[in-house]
């Protein structure tokens, strides 16, 4: 029987867009999608609206793109919200921010509860904002018993801060005999945030810039990399397709021949 996800993909997408889906799903789906949403700034700039819209705009992207990757098989699908670095910016923008998670999860977590999506998250949680913090462990909380795609948000979320903490907790379990002295990139991958999670297979990154601001360092040592000069609040279902279909055409060899 299909899913309501499946229904209103059906329902709303066009006949290329389904067509395209079938092609997909019949050549290897990548496990991991990670996402770099970049663009929101210059997307309400462009429209003469402040930057908020923007992030507005590009909540509401996440939320069809969760759906078509679920409906595609995806298993892990994970979205760069805000990195520790983001707390440089406008004390008002942050704020603004640190609410989309409560809004976003507000009106789409049933959804996900009824649709086998878990909720996790990755990054310093203790930093958030209580109502940040609840609106997560809300999620994380309703969806765990859940068993279909990881919804992944990288919040407050920095690639080297995270492999620092990842060395400080092996040099102390080493210390106490919990590990021995040598750490292979296994165990090491074992204290990372994303210890339950496989590497990206597909790194995507909006906007135009080509660089991976502190994302996933370890983690993307062989995904591929799309890069897009498309701005985030205009990543459409086309556009993921687009990227899937690019990488289903490379050939991965991890440094093989
Ligand atoms: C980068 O664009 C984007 C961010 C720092 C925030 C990304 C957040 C969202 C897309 C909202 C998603 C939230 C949830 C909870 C689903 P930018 O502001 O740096 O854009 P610019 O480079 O054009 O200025």
């Amino acid at each position: 029987m299909y899913s309501f996800w499946k229904r209103w993909f059906r329902k709303d997408a066009s006949l290329d867009v389904t067509n395209r889906v079938k092609d997909v799903k019949d050549c290897e789906v990548p496990r991991h999608i990670a996402i770099i949403m970049d663009g929101n700034g210059r997307w309400a700039k462009k429209r003469a609206l402040p930057r908020v819209a923007g992030h507005h705009e590009g909540m509401k992207v996440v939320r069809r793109i969760t759906r078509l990757a679920n409906v595609l098989g995806v298993k892990t699908l994970t979205v760069y919200a805000f990195s520790t670095e983001n707390w440089k910016r406008p004390r008002s923008e942050v704020e603004y921010l640190m609410k989309l998670p409560q809004e976003f999860l507000g009106t789409f977590l049933p959804e996900l509860v009824t649709e086998n999506v878990q909720v996790k998250m990755i990054g310093d949680k203790t930093a958030l904002p209580g109502h940040t913090r609840s609106a997560v462990d809300k999620a994380m909380e309703e969806t765990k018993a859940n068993d279909g795609m990881v919804l992944n948000f990288a919040l407050n979320y920095g690639s080297r801060a995270e492999i620092i903490e990842a060395v400080n907790k092996v040099v102390t379990d080493s210390k106490n005999g919990i590990i021995g002295e040598n750490v292979t990139e296994e165990l090491f991958s074992n204290y990372l945030m994303t210890s339950q999670l496989p590497d990206p297979d597909l790194l995507i990154r909006t906007s135009g810039e080509i660089r991976l601001s502190n994302f996933m360092l370890w983690q993307a040592a062989y995904s591929e990399f799309w890069f897009t000069d498309v701005l985030w609040p205009d990543f459409s279902e086309e556009h993921l397709l687009d990227a899937i279909e690019v990488y289903q055409r490379r050939s991965r060899r991890y440094g093989g021949v």
